[in-house]
């Protein structure tokens, strides 16, 4: 290959300019040129092409968010905005691409694959860490550590007027930001997509957490663990058991900011790895980084099959908030 092309997609994640970085870098060093295609695949059926050369990703590795900007596009979920976007590719001579994003990036990246033979290899970027066939994606460590910044600072407000809390975290429909952080935040309860636990429980909870002397409760309620959130969540305690609580929803404040020094460095591994094996020739892949080692698993795998929860972490922060 001479030149490829990289970009990002759907929700932004810290360290997503550090993978931009590493795939444009690494593909220099092999003599590859590389077109940035800037808001993603909307960019790809405008034609938003921009050359990078080694310079043009220079102090990128420390800022959060993607110099490339991203969308989520609609018209890219038709046959003819695909054929659009694949045609202006062509015309740019751009022989195979790194997509950085997540599940919705690769369901895209497979349909180009398919419907006009472009070979793509993915680098899993998403703060969800969703993606099957990598044990972490770009953004989720610094994800967690932004929430759970702010849970330690809502803990000394709780703490002061003896309240509880519902505190939203995102995660669309998986729970692994919120399990993380409600372990590493001393969490009375964690409520998640994948175990199902009842308004009725969390109500006896925090009852039995007053019975033992504890003043203020933190629940941490995943966005996906109940219709409505952590506020219809709230609701319904308060409608069984009488409990006053205050809801925080932290919202977008966790895709911000600068990346982690793990999310750095996963992904600068993870943005070489993917560059050097679309050069190549292997295409339909993500990258990923299973017990430390680097793996290659097919796109469909990566977006169709379920990646658990630990269990045993769940039942660890039920046993540690008694
Ligand atoms: O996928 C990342 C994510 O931040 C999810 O956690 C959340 O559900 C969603 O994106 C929010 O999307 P948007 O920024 O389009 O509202």
């Amino acid at each position: 290959m001479k030149r490829i092309g990289v970009f990002t997609s759907g929700g932004d994640a810290p360290g997503m300019n550090a993978a931009l970085r590493a795939v444009v870098r690494t593909a220099s060093g092999m003599g590859v040129e590389v077109v940035g295609i800037r808001r993603g695949y909307a960019g790809m059926i405008d034609g938003e092409f921009v050359p990078l050369g080694p310079r043009d990703v220079a102090n990128i590795i420390q800022r959060g968010g993607t110099i490339l900007l991203t969308a989520r596009s609609k018209d890219f979920m038709t046959e003819a905005g695909r054929a659009t976007a694949a045609r202006n590719l062509k015309e740019a001579g751009i022989e195979g691409l790194v997509a950085i994003g997540g599940d919705g990036t690769f369901r895209g990246a497979e349909r180009l694959i398919e419907e006009h033979r472009i070979p793509v290899v993915g680098v899993p970027g998403t703060i969800d860490n969703d993606l099957y066939g990598t044990d972490y994606t770009i953004g989720f460590d610094t994800a967690v550590n932004t929430a759970l910044d702010a849970i330690d600072r809502i803990r000394d407000t709780a703490a002061s007027h003896e309240r509880v809390f519902f505190i939203e975290v995102m995660g669309r429909y998986a729970g692994f930001i919120a399990l993380e952080v409600g372990i590493a935040g001393g969490a009375e309860v964690v409520a998640l997509p994948e175990v199902s636990i009842s308004p009725e429980e969390i109500a006896r909870t925090i009852s039995a957490s007053l019975e033992k002397g504890k003043r203020s409760s933190i629940i941490v309620v995943a966005e996906g663990a109940y219709p409505g959130g952590a506020e219809a969540l709230f609701r319904a305690v308060r409608e069984l058991s009488g409990f006053e609580a205050r809801v925080t929803v932290l919202g977008h404040i966790q895709r911000g900011g600068s990346p982690t020094a793990k999310d750095r460095v996963l992904a600068s591994r993870l943005g070489a790895v993917a560059t050097r094996t679309l050069v190549g020739g292997t295409s339909g892949v993500m990258v990923g980084e299973v017990e430390g080692e680097v793996t290659l698993t097919p796109l469909y795998e990566a977006v169709t099959k379920k990646k658990e929860i630990d269990i045993d972490l769940y039942e660890l922060a039920r046993v540690l908030s008694g």
